[in-house]
């Protein structure tokens, strides 16, 4: 099923081109929109603030749709619509984000201690000494003049590396798992398929690995739970979850990195008021996550029964996403929504929701946080004189289903 002619597509140029005023559009409109996503059946995106919190806290909502007897499933459809087959998409629909309540507890469990703020301080000085090596690998590349894409060189490669050594993919093999990340969140169907099955087919190769020879990696703790008692995680699981980790742990904070440094890049006020008070980076950092996080929209949930949602009916088992940029640029929220101020408070509530919020609320938030920390504040120490290499004009979002990202980020060193 399609959807019909009229509703707007989340990967029109209205939404990649500028989504900060594309989401507002919808947003002033009404709190919630019917909208597609690459052609698509049709769905909910709920636009504001106060909604979108409403839908990720409210136990009305679960995320699988069996549960909420809804007639489909739509992830299910996005899936085959890349041409995913029956053995590969069983590893993406039964996921830590699309379990509910002992199920999702269970799963969230075994992971969650690897993540816990304290273990993400104790890697702090290895954060830094990844960035520090990329650093001088930039500036090599830098030197005389040549421009250098912060993506490819700075965006990507440092959350690459710190998740893969949190779970345990060994060093050669990371650059396949940039490769496939962009594949894979593309979901074109020319390659998704045959991408999918070499990243699956490599998660069970490395658990095999482990199995054989353990190491201080979060593989081997799972593999380990697993044998103390093997009700807690099935096989199937077990690569879902390694599978997720690596995607989750880097398709995200990469742009967290690229788009965050355009935005300070271009708001020479906002990088001197952090070059005075350098105190600020962590909330500098918490602004960027709301003005410039990466995840547009959540994964769809679905609600149990009829619910009304701003004045807007939504009918049980209607597909939902939550607008998180849409929510995090809300007037209803936010004083001057769209500026960067690395001086704001916290705004209302529990300030934004880049991170989503409730059960599902990020895993990997603080290491994220940490990571922008630690990659920008370094970034711009080291680069005094760090500017964009082209006009900020030319700099373009690339279309992806629900992440902004800017294709490519020129930068001048000196
Ligand atoms: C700037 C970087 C990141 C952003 C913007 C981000 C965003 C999000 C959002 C919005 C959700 C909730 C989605 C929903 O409710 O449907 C989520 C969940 C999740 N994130 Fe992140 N994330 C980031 C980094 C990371 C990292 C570094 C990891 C590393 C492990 C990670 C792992 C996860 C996992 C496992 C979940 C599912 C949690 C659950 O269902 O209980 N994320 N993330």
């Amino acid at each position: 099923m399609t959807a019909p002619t009229g509703v707007p597509d989340l990967l029109a140029p209205e939404f990649t081109d500028d989504p900060y005023a594309g989401y507002a559009r919808l947003r002033e409109q009404a709190p919630a929109a019917t909208v597609s996503l690459m052609g698509g059946p049709p769905m909910m995106l709920v636009t504001r603030y106060d909604e979108v919190r409403t839908v990720l806290t409210d136990p009305r909502f679960v995320t699988d749709p069996e549960f909420a007897g809804a007639g489909s499933n739509l992830r299910d459809t996005l899936l085959r619509q890349a041409g995913v087959p029956d053995d590969l998409a069983v590893y993406l629909l039964r996921t830590i984000l699309t379990v509910d309540g002992d199920d999702h507890t269970r799963l969230r469990k075994l992971v969650s201690r690897a993540f816990t703020v304290r273990r993400v301080q104790a890697l702090r000085p290895r954060v830094e000494q990844i960035t520090a090596g990329l650093l001088d690998d930039i500036a090599a590349a830098g030197a005389r003049g040549a421009p250098v894409d912060l993506v490819e060189a700075f965006g990507y490669p440092l959350p690459i590396t710190v998740i893969c050594e949190l779970v345990g993919v060994p060093e050669p093999d990371r650059a396949q798992w940039h490769d496939w990340g962009r594949v894979l969140t593309s979901m074109d169907p020319g390659r998704t398929p045959e991408v999918l099955r070499a990243a699956v087919g490599h998660v069970h190769e490395l658990i095999a690995a482990r199995r054989a020879e353990p190491a201080d990696d979060l593989v081997s703790a799972l593999i380990a739970a697993q044998e103390d008692d093997g009700d807690r995680l099935s096989d199937q699981e077990m690569v879902t979850m390694i599978f997720a980790l690596v995607m989750a742990g880097h398709e995200t904070t990469a742009h967290l990195l690229s788009n965050g440094a355009l935005a300070l890049l271009t708001r020479p006020d906002q990088l001197a008021v952090l070059r005075a008070e350098p105190d600020r980076w962590p909330a500098a950092v918490n602004e960027l996550m709301r003005a410039r996080g990466p995840v547009q929209f959540t994964q769809f949930r679905y609600p149990v029964e009829d619910v009304e949602l701003g004045g807007v009916l939504i009918p049980a088992g209607t597909p939902v996403t939550a607008g998180l940029l849409s929510a995090n640029h809300d007037p209803r929220a936010y004083d001057r929504p769209d500026e960067i101020d690395v001086r704001r408070g916290a705004g209302r509530g529990d300030g934004h929701v880049g991170f989503g919020q409730g059960a599902h609320y990020c895993l990997g938030a603080a290491l994220a946080r940490q990571e922008g920390d630690v990659g920008l504040r370094m970034l711009f120490d080291r680069f005094p004189d760090l500017r964009l290499a082209v006009p900020a004009r030319e700099i373009v979002w690339q279309p992806q289903p629900g992440t902004s990202r800017v294709a490519q980020l020129p930068v001048l060193i000196s």
